[in-house]
This record gives structure tokens, sequence and C-alpha cells, in this order.
């Protein structure tokens, strides 16, 4: 049986847009998502899991089962309803209030500044490839962390990787454009320095607290460890989903060998990235600010070469063997591995989480401390008496735990763990029947239910052990 520290927090994590719904309520702004849900998907984020009134709910289960921490991320548009210009006295209310109820529940709040949701506004002006749009979120953020003095621990953005990767690259995400890797290095890029500027900000005038940033970083593995061409693939898909942005926040620069490989994918692929000698200078003046970082791990991928034309598929009903990730010059996704995976086949690989750790601790030794701030099982839970009884979301998340108690045992600086999610909320491009919650939610009549990983998790954190 494996321990964890004493002082470890046990969290769970929500998002603003797929938990709170009232997505036009006291005068939210609209966000692109709004529309894109309505023109291509099944679902809307209406009312979602209703979080924007039943919060109290929420925490109150949180506190009853030992969840000490939660992230939440504000809506941009919920504050500047355009992005910027005139604050919406109502959603600054709104926040207070919530962040209040966190303390009442002993519930630490983590917050995240952005969360996939940028307001329509700015979103339809070119989102973060347009460069004044940097300009907005430091003014969003440094409103923020002037206003709400009861967060301690902030976190500029949530997954820049998949954002770049969603909007440009797969293309499910809006404005789902697919294939164009200017845009996606572009997008990596221009968020990093609003990241860089933002904590500079932080920092600069002493506002209380710690601040980082949260990456997905799924681990790339060869198919053939023995073959240099998929070795050669794997590290190609470490650059463009976890190294490009992790030296960008760690070694304030691009390294050359990031460089080459980003180098390499553009003259494939076509395009060209603006990288000017300022934004370099913002990068490295803020490399060791950074108080924590925030992994989210899901999945490892295997890669093999692949030398055709570009194809990806994306699952996003959950029928597994539907998914296909070619791309051009660079590698294929091989599913066909002899490890687990979900029904929207994302490989299950809990070893791949220790050695992601392992590898910042090696190669960004100035990291401070590592948070898992999302990790979970989604899948299609059956809900019977009352309840769901989820054992494979309880051995996913023991496996992975493990995993942390072995690389906290190897030295590395691991302090907490957020499970995706708190409660059921909707997934982006997979709606509502990928569940991840520790609760229930019935979204019909906006019910909660502990499900059975939910008792698990409160002895978890009573005991520390992972059983
Ligand atoms: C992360 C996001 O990418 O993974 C969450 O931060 C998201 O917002 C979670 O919901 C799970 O992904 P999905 O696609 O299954 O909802």
């Amino acid at each position: 049986m494996k321990k964890l520290p004493e002082d470890f927090i046990f969290g769970g994590a929500t998002a603003a847009y797929q938990a709170e719904g009232a997505t036009q309520t006291d005068g939210k702004g609209r966000v692109a998502w709004d529309t894109y849900l309505e023109e291509n998907y099944w679902y809307t984020a209406e009312p979602a899991s209703d979080f924007y009134n039943r919060y109290p709910v929420d925490l109150e289960l949180s506190e009853k089962f030992g969840v000490n921490g939660i992230r939440i991320s504000i809506a941009w548009s919920r504050i500047f309803p355009d992005g910027y210009g005139e604050v919406n006295s109502k959603g600054v209310e709104y926040y207070h209030n919530l962040f209040k109820e966190c303390q009442k529940r002993n519930v630490e709040p983590f917050v995240t500044l952005h969360h996939f949701d940028t307001p329509e506004t700015l979103h339809s002006d070119g989102d973060f490839l347009n460069r004044r749009n940097i300009d907005y979120f430091v003014e969003y953020a440094d409103f923020c962390f002037n206003e709400f003095e009861e967060v301690n621990y902030w976190t500029t953005f949530n997954e820049i990787g998949p954002i770049g990767d969603g909007q440009y690259l797969v293309g499910k995400f809006p404005p789902g454009i697919k294939y164009d890797f200017e845009k996606v290095f572009q997008s990596h890029h221009n968020m990093m320095i609003a990241h860089a500027r933002a904590i500079k900000i932080f920092k600069e005038k002493g506002y209380k607290g710690e601040i980082g940033i949260v990456h997905a970083l799924p681990t790339k593995y060869p198919y053939d460890p023995s073959n240099p061409e998929d070795v050669r693939a794997a590290e190609l898909e470490d650059i463009i989903h976890n190294k490009f942005i992790l030296d960008a926040t760690y070694l304030g620069e691009y390294s050359d060998k990031t460089m080459q490989g980003v180098q390499h994918i553009l003259e494939v692929n076509g395009g060209e990235l603006d990288i000017r000698d300022e934004d370099l200078k913002i990068l490295n003046d803020s490399k060791g600010l950074n108080d924590f970082l925030g992994i989210n791990y899901y999945m490892s991928d295997w890669m093999k070469v692949f030398d055709g034309e570009s194809e990806i598929t994306h699952n996003s009903k959950g029928n597994k063997g539907g998914s296909k990730y070619q791309l051009k010059g660079i590698g294929q996704r091989e599913f066909d591995v002899d490890v687990p995976r979900t029904d929207w086949d994302w490989m299950i690989y809990p070893k791949g989480l220790y050695d992601q750790i392992m590898r910042v601790k090696a190669d960004y030794p100035n990291y401070k401390k590592i948070y898992i701030t999302e990790n979970g099982l989604g899948y299609k839970d059956k809900f019977e008496d009352n309840t769901v009884y989820d054992d494979a979301r309880i051995d996913y998340v023991k496996k992975h735990l493990e995993v942390i108690s072995d690389a906290i045992a190897d030295g590395a600086n691991v302090k907490g763990y957020f499970i995706w999610s708190l409660m059921d909320v909707f997934s982006w491009s997979n709606g509502y029947e990928k569940r991840y919650g520790l609760f229930y939610v019935d979204f019909d009549t906006q019910e909660r239910y502990p499900k059975k990983s939910a008792y698990w998790y409160k002895k978890l954190s009573e005991t520390k052990t992972i059983e």
C-alpha cells in the first residue's frame, strides 16, 4: 500500500463553461463556443451542471467527501462581456460569493483565468493569433489579481497545447481549422507571451499567493523503439504537444532541438512563425517566476513513421476504434498497442504520468513544484441504485496515484491531485455522455448522487493511503 504526504491536496476540477451553465445570465458576454456548439454539435452548454446556481451544493459535497481543493475557472466574459472595457459587476459579485463559499467549506480554490473560453468579440478577431488580444488578456488578469484577494493559487491558462491543437490542427474547437501548423505554433507562442506578461505583473505588483500554468502533457513513445523513424515521430509529436510550451515556460526560449523540429514540421506542412526578439526577452524575464506547474494527464500515445497526407478523425461519440491520427512528415498514432484504451480511444497508461513528471524534473529543474491538475476516466456511466458502481474509474485513479507516490519517492515535488472532474460536466467535443465526476449529475433535475468513487476518494483523503 502506497502513501501520499500529509499535506497533499485531494482536489476536484471543474471549468466555468463546462459547469456553470447560465451562459447568457447576469450580463455575461457570448463566447465562440456558444455558436460553435449550436452549429456543429448535438448539445449546448445550457444548463451544463448549473454550477452557477448550485455551487453551494457542490462545495458542501466536496467538504463531506474529503475534497479539500477545487479547480475553478473564471469566465472572462462574465467579468468583461466584450473581453475588455466595461466591467460587469454581477459577474464580479458571483465569483466573490463562490470564493466565500469555498472558504466556508474549507475547500481551497485553484483559480484559472482562461479555460478555453475567450470572449466571442476577441475570438472572432483572431483569438490569440491577434497580438492585441494578448494585451486584453493581461488587463483582465491584472483586474482579477487585484479584485479577488480571496484567491491564493492562480493559473493563467488551462492547456495552451490542446487549445492550439483543437482550434487549428484537429478542428474540433472553434474556429474548426485543420492541419494548420503555423497557427498551432503561433497560438502556443502568443499564449505563452500572455502567460509570461501576466505572471510578471503578478510578481511586480506584489499580489499575494502563488501563480503557475496548467499544461496537458500526454507522453509520446515510439511504437518500435528500435526504429529510428518511429523514435523521430515520437519526438516530433512531443515537440508539438509538450516540449515547445515547456521550453517557453521554463527555459525562457526554444531549445535548438525544439526549433529544428518546428522548422521541419513547417517546411513539410507550410508556414512561418512570427517570433520576435522582444518576445524572447519577455519569456526569458518570466521563466523563474512560475511558482508551480499544473500537469493534466490522461493518456500516452505510440507513434509510427508516416509519409502520406494528413488525416485526423476525432471519435466524439465514444465508438471505440473510431479515431485516426496521421500527420504528414510527422507520424501516426498506433492504437493497436498492448495497453487498455477507453471508448474514446484514449490509451490508459499510468507509467506515462510517472515518466512525464520525471522528465519535467530532469529537463526543467527550475519547475519548483507540481500539481496534477487533471486526471480521470471518462466513460458512459451506468446509473443504478441512485449511484454509479464506477470500479473502472477507481482503478484508473488508484493506478495514477500510485505512480505519483513513486515519483515523490524518487524526488519529484508533487503537492496535490485534482480528479477530473468533481461532478459530471459536459465534454467540449463529446457531449454529456462522457462522464468523469465523483458525483453523478442528473442533467434533467440537476440532482447530485455520489458515485462509488466518491466514497473511495473520501477514504483516500482521510488516510492518505492508496488502497
Ligand atoms: C482537458 C480539459 O483537456 O480534458 C477539460 O482541461 C476536459 O476541460 C478534459 O473536459 C477531458 O477531456 P474531454 O475531451 O474528455 O472532455
